[in-house]
């Protein structure tokens, strides 16, 4: 079973999702580009319901924006790297799980797309051409728990950057008064084309650390009322504060730090539980 596994909060909250941005030359023709976008949403939605597509749309108008080559490190198996490349973009990938680069190569292969991706830890990335905009979307960065290789993932993002380049992360957010979740199971379904259900349960529990989440993660595919297949995942995922994700990324050499909200290029509002940090390598 190959199941979406929804990597944030706001994806578990059930972010709205986000239609893709209108696409326009010189990427390709319009009309290549409805087909195209008709693969992405059929992609998506046949085999990963429910999957969000905000950061899509949002990388999708940064990338246009940064005329150049784009990263993403810890792609994973290319939920948001596929669908772009799917647009005509100059997107790379990296991840350190050969499983998950085996994953992303054959969704971009079922789509006639070849993707370079390449094995490494953000930690020690290497990217030629040097990217004009390197994004990690989804709770994928809080995955780095410990604060040296935290620091260790800015920098080395802010060294292989274009001078003038992008960086694009979204991060948990430690909130003061965090809403209550732990013991208590939470969950949504989505429905297949097929009318299968694809249940996602996650339970939370306190981990000894404000700023780490651990929580359980159940999958379950339903066929015509009979349970086919589980999966159980393990996420501890680590939040930040505004301040102190901005610190971190000027002491890694970013300039220019905004921190807005999920997808929409406005400032937070006081219980969002994701920020959007936007930073410049000047
Ligand atoms: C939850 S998955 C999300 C993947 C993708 N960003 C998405 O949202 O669908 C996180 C990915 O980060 C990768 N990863 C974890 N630690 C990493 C590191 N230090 N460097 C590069 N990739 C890493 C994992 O192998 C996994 O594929």
């Amino acid at each position: 079973m190959s199941l979406h596994v929804p990597a944030s909060k706001a994806e578990r909250n059930g972010r709205r999702r986000t239609a893709l941005p209108p696409v326009a030359a010189p990427f390709a023709s319009s009309r290549a580009l409805d087909a195209a976008e008709k693969r992405i949403e059929h992609e998506l939605h046949e085999r990963y319901p429910g999957a969000d597509l905000a950061p899509v749309a949002e990388a999708y108008r940064f990338a246009r924006e940064a005329h150049g080559p784009i990263h993403e490190p810890m792609c994973g198996s290319g939920r948001y790297l596929v669908p772009l490349l799917a647009q005509g973009l100059e997107i790379s990938g990296s991840d350190t799980s050969s499983h998950m680069l085996a994953a992303c190569a054959r969704r971009a292969f079922s789509l006639g797309l070849d993707p370079e991706l390449s094995q490494q830890a953000i930690e020690k990335l290497a990217t030629a051409p040097a990217p004009r905009l390197i994004f990690i979307p989804s709770g994928s960065f809080g995955l780095l728990l410990d604060d040296a290789q935290v620091m260790a993932a800015l920098r080395r993002v802010h060294h292989v950057l274009a001078p003038g380049g992008s960086f694009l992360v979204e991060a948990e957010r430690l909130l003061p008064a965090p809403v209550e979740t732990n013991g208590v199971w939470g969950g949504r379904w989505v429905e297949r084309a097929d009318g299968a259900k694809l249940l996602f349960s996650w339970l939370v529990q306190y981990s000894g650390a404000a700023n780490v989440s651990t929580s359980l993660h159940r999958y379950e595919l339903i066929e015509q009322g009979r349970l086919v297949a589980t999966e159980f995942r393990d996420f501890r995922v680590r939040s930040y504060t505004e301040p102190e994700f901005r610190g971190l990324l000027q002491a890694a050499g970013f300039s220019q730090i905004e921190a807005l909200k999920a997808y929409e290029r406005r400032p937070l509002d006081a219980d969002d539980d994701a920020i959007v940090f936007l930073a410049r390598k000047t």
